[in-house]
This record gives structure tokens, C-alpha cells and sequence, in this order.
């Protein structure tokens, strides 16, 4: 029988590894800790979610609106520091208006097709003049009434002449007249960036009316 130590050439075996003893901790190098698993964060409340976002939504509205409210103030200062500086390049009519030749005025008539310009043309004893059609009462528009031959004011009364002179109601002072000359085409131009006014003494200056 053979030598259960010894091989077929008669050296002796290799002694078995002894199994690794149970309930010993290996080695550190052998297995590397794995890192802990990072805990979940707690779920946050979800009635203090609710609260905080109706308080910033609150709040950014507010802010939006007086911004808003701000940013409106401000652009109408604005417009209206421009009005206040340029208002006769933004809004006004022109001062100076054709009306015509003088030989297509019949004397004693008023010619109210300028009105909506706050003109009436007169022809009246050899002149033309313009008047204004502002009341000198509290500026209301009157109404040349053709058969009366005088301007009636609808608002309290006052009547004026076809030559502009108050005689009747509350109105203190004559209608004014506006300067009207003869233009370079012959035409008669009325300019009402002057006015002449009866109690004065200005309705004799030349200016103010065109002899025909
Ligand atoms: S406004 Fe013309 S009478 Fe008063």
C-alpha cells in the first residue's frame, strides 16, 4: 500500500491550506467599506409649502401693481411736460387762415363759414374784419341771426352788432377782431396770433381790417 503523504516520486505532499476559520473578521485590505447610502430628506410640510407660495405670489402682485401704478404716473408727467412746453406744435389749429378774396364778400353780410376756426368775415360801410366768435361774457360760441342782424349768444343773452359792439345782455365788452391782411396770392389771410379789441381804441389800427 502507498503512503498517502507521498507521491509517485516519493516526496512528500503538500500540506492542504487549512480552511479559513469561521466567525473571524477579515481582512480590511481584502473587502473596501462601502460608503453609507445618504439618508432621504424628510418630505417637507406641505401646508407650509402652500403658505409660503401664496405669501410670495401676494407679495410679487403688490409689487407688480405699484409698479405698474408707478411707471403710468410717471410716463403721464411726463406727456404732460411735453404738452406744457411744445403745445401749439402738438395740438393747435394754425393761426394764420385763407379766406378767400375780398371781392367775394357782399357788403353787410357775415360769412360764417369759418366758424369752426372761430372766425366771422364781415364786410361792413367799405372794410372787411374778422371777428372772433368767442362771447365776451363767459366764452361761449353765439349765433349770427341774419334777419336781426346781430350775433345772439345762446347761453345768457348777449347780443353784439354786426360790428362786434355788446348792447344787449351781460357780456362787458365788444367781440374782438383778429388781423387780416391781403397775402401774396391776393387772397385775405386772417391771423389769430393778434387781436385788437374796441374798448382799447385798437379797431383803428390798419392791422386790423382791409378797406375795399
Ligand atoms: S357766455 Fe355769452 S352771454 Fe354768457
Amino acid at each position: 500500500m502507498s503512503d498517502p503523504n507521498t507521491n509517485i516520486t516519493g516526496t512528500p505532499n503538500p500540506s492542504p491550506t487549512p480552511p479559513a476559520p469561521t466567525g473571524v473578521t477579515p481582512s480590511p485590505a481584502a473587502a473596501p467599506p462601502k460608503p453609507a447610502a445618504p439618508k432621504p430628506a424628510a418630505p417637507a410640510k406641505a401646508g407650509g409649502k402652500t403658505r409660503r407660495f401664496f405669501l410670495a405670489s401676494l407679495v410679487g402682485s403688490w409689487f407688480a401693481i405699484a409698479w405698474t401704478t408707478l411707471t403710468a404716473s410717471l410716463l403721464a408727467m411726463t406727456l404732460g411736460t411735453v404738452r406744457f412746453l411744445f403745445p401749439n406744435v402738438l395740438s393747435e389749429p394754425p393761426a394764420r387762415v385763407k379766406v378767400g378774396f375780398a371781392d367775394q364778400y357782399e357788403e353787410g353780410k357775415v360769412v360764417e363759414r369759418y366758424k369752426d376756426q372761430n372766425i366771422w368775415v364781415v364786410r361792413y360801410n367799405g372794410v372787411i374784419y374778422a371777428l372772433s366768435t368767442t362771447c365776451t361774457h363767459l366764452g361761449c360760441t353765439p349765433n349770427w341771426l341774419e334777419r336781426e342782424e346781430k350775433f345772439k349768444c345762446p347761453c345768457h343773452g348777449s347780443g353784439f352788432k354786426i360790428t362786434g359792439i355788446n348792447f344787449e345782455g351781460p357780456a362787458p365788452r365788444p367781440l374782438e377782431r383778429w388781423a387780416i391782411a391781403v397775402g401774396e396770392d391776393g387772397q385775405l389771410v386772417v391771423d389769430k396770433s393778434k387781436k385788437f379789441q374796441q374798448e382799447r381804441g385798437e379797431w383803428s389800427n390798419p392791422e386790423s381790417f382791409i378797406k375795399v
